[in-house]
């Protein structure tokens, strides 16, 4: 076979269904007349990562119909947001359902204080006169910062929260309400902006009445998160198709625990025989969900193999516990890989124009982990052309690349993905599609026989 002869790798073509404006329109305030008539804030601390739904009914008090609401954030907000949502409310109470709305990124000419801003745009304008109920739920990461910033093995990990009790917008806001969920009761201290109330988990900031556009109230939370403050610094998905009949997976992780860092030496003796005061923000273990019917698993680090991991397997998931040789504390890094077989038939499908596609999991399987920068390498097999990914959210960067494995005659196609600021809510389903030809099959086991190592 001549690789030429198929001129692969001139003729790829890459598309993306995926876009996300990064040039944002500009947008004037001048032509809005809307007004928020009730808005309610849930924010969710109990985890390491930050939850937050925004409720907000918006009314048009202007003459003209408005196709566009606009969200703000202060500038140091946006850049820990990992997600961002929007749906408009139709129907009451038990009947409730929700529309998703698109949101992008915009500018906002004369913004005070370099506020940043996200343009919801309405299936249907808003009549003048009428009113909307969207709602907004966001994630923000690496929103919580310890302090103190070092602790020994028997101390609790404290963290600061920073906001603002009134919702940043730049409409009215009639009356508001926001509500933060601390992991438990314990909660040194918050700052106070009347009405302010606190029961059990709960700090509630209002009512607030009639707040000016752009208002902002500074507050600080200081409260007790001894939740695993798991960062995946680094990820590497590698997805190989073979149309043998399996996918195999390899993940190379670098997580550290991003918590306070860890003040003294380590007592394994204290720690085992007080788990219940020493090293409270420590992990020893993490949970990989992977897909039901996974074979061929294995969990290694630099040293080896570790055995100590658990497999438990029902019809609709496999959890793999792993179990690393040390516990983590603050600031404390494990290197690992994980590897795993599945069957291609749950995962690869032919679609109705007689493309092969692959439909896998995007994200990270580690349970309530940020991943600071992910890249997913779909390997396709030999013989493939015109790839291209479809993913639900934006991805910072798709490339192609070709990978030689010593079957290989003409390499590889690897389609590439990588995102920042991964968190648990973008493990939804990715596609790749790519066009087939059987003949390829052939290859590699013609090789076989003759003892071709390589053509690269
Ligand atoms: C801008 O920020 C400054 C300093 O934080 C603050 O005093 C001022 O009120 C802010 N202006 C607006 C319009 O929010
Ligand atoms: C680790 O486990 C994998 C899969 O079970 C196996 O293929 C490999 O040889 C093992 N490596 C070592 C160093 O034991
Ligand atoms: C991909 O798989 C999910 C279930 O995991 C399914 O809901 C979805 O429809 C599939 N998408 C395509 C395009 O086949």
């Amino acid at each position: 076979m001549d690789p030429a002869m198929f001129g692969l790798r001139l003729a790829l073509v890459f598309a993306v269904l995926v876009h996300f404006s990064l040039l944002p329109t500009s947008y004037s305030l001048s032509s809005q007349d809307l007004q928020i008539v009730n808005a309610e804030r849930r924010i969710d601390l109990t985890s390491h990562i930050t939850r937050v739904i925004l409720t907000l009914k918006v009314e048009n008090t202007g003459t003209s119909p408005a196709s566009e609401i606009l969200l703000a954030f202060p500038p140091s907000e946006v850049d820990h947001i990992a997600l961002l949502q929007a749906a408009v409310v139709v129907g009451k109470k038990k009947k409730k359902s929700y529309l998703p709305l698109d949101v992008k990124p915009t500018e906002v000419s004369e913004a005070p204080n370099e506020t940043k801003f996200f343009s919801v745009s309405l299936l249907n304008p808003l009549s003048a006169g009428e009113s909307v109920t969207l709602e907004v739920p966001y994630v923000f990461t690496h929103s919580l910062e310890p302090f103190p910033l070092e602790i020994s093995q028997s101390e609790p990990q404290l963290v600061y929260y920073h906001d603002s009790a009134i919702i940043l917008s730049p409409y009215h806001i009639k009356k508001q309400t926001t509500v933060i969920k601390t992991p438990s009761a314990k909660v040194e201290s918050f700052s106070k902006v009347e009405p302010t109330d606190r029961a059990g988990t709960e700090l509630k900031y209002g009512p607030y009445e009639d707040r000016s556009p752009y208002s902002f109230s500074p507050i600080i939370v200081h409260f007790e998160n001894n939740n695993p403050f798991a960062v995946v610094e680094e990820l590497v998905r590698e997805v190989e198709i073979s149309h043998w009949g399996s996918l195999q997976i390899t993940e190379h992780y670098k997580l550290v625990h991003a918590g306070a860092r860890h003040k003294g030496v380590f007592s394994r003796v204290e720690y085992q025989s007080r788990p219940s005061l020493s090293g409270v923000s420590s992990f020893k273990h993490l949970i990989a969900r992977l897909p039901p019917r996974v074979h061929s698993v294995y969990y290694r680090d630099d040293i080896g193999n570790i055995s100590s991991s658990h497999l438990r397997k029902d019809s609709r998931k496999s959890d793999l516990e792993i179990e690393p040789r040390y516990p983590l504390f603050g600031g404390w890094k494990a290197t690992f890989v994980i590897g795993y077989g599945l069957p291609l038939q749950d995962f690869l499908f032919e679609s109705s124009d007689g493309r092969r596609y692959l439909n896998f999991s995007f994200g990270c399987p580690l349970a309530e982990t940020v991943v600071d920068k992910l890249t997913i390498k779909v390997v396709l097999p030999e013989g493939s052309k015109k790839p291209f990914a479809v993913v639900p959210f934006p991805v910072e960067q798709q490339r192609l690349e070709t990978s030689y494995s010593y079957l290989d005659v003409v390499g590889r196609t690897v389609v590439v993905l990588e995102k920042k600021n991964v968190v648990p809510e973008h493990n939804s389903p990715f596609q790749v599609y790519y066009e087939f030809n059987p003949i390829f099959m052939l290859a590699e086991p013609l090789i076989e026989k003759e003892g071709i190592v390589k053509v690269a």
